[in-house]
């Protein structure tokens, strides 16, 4: 049952204290994908629920949106984008500037990779305080027009409250 696998998934994710920086809860999804059932579960929770959405794009996020997203847009029949760290991106891109739980930081796409009307899913590893999220859905939604049907993550920390900046885009997580 999906609880039995939530279960193992949550285990199988190491928790360290300290880091980056002092005071940080580091959820490490590494070892989750040291575990091959695991893992293989993690992209089939998403897959069952994504399947039948209409879904056309998954974008990830840099990092660890790139290790969920694409298994995820392989199997339901969807293209990836990568949202990236700034200066990655080689073709035209278009910005937004957003607040970390450490630090500040700009998110960039490539213009023409994503049009108006269609319909996204955006994946990253963990939700924190949301501000990531947050300047994924301006990017996709305010700026180029696309539906962002939800956003899909491995973790949340929800005493952050992150799931309060999203407005109204849903947020699914497996493990909090
Ligand atoms: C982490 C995590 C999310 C983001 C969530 O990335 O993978 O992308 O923080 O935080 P938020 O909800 O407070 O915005 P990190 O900053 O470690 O960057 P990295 O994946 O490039 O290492």
């Amino acid at each position: 049952a999906n609880d039995t696998r939530i279960a193992a998934i949550s285990s199988a994710i190491r928790v360290i204290p300290d880091f980056p920086k002092p005071g940080i809860l580091f959820h490490d999804i590494t070892t989750l994908l040291l575990d091959t059932k695991a893992f293989k579960d993690t992209i089939d929770l998403f897959v069952e629920r994504y399947r039948d959405k209409n879904i056309s794009v998954v974008a990830g996020i840099e990092a660890r949106g790139f290790i969920f997203g694409p298994p995820i847009a392989l199997a339901i029949g969807a293209k990836f984008v990568p949202m990236r760290k700034p200066k990655k991106l080689p073709g035209e891109v278009i910005s937004e500037e957003y607040s970390l739980e450490y630090g500040k930081d700009v998110m960039e796409m490539h213009v023409g990779a994503v049009e108006a009307g269609e319909r996204a899913l955006i994946v990253d590893d963990l939700i924190a305080t949301g501000g990531t999220l947050c300047a994924a859905i301006r990017l996709l939604g305010k700026r180029v027009g696309v539906h962002v049907v939800e956003c899909a993550c491995v973790v949340e920390l929800p005493e952050l409250k992150g799931r309060d900046r999203l407005g109204d885009k849903p947020l699914f997580v497996l493990v909090n």
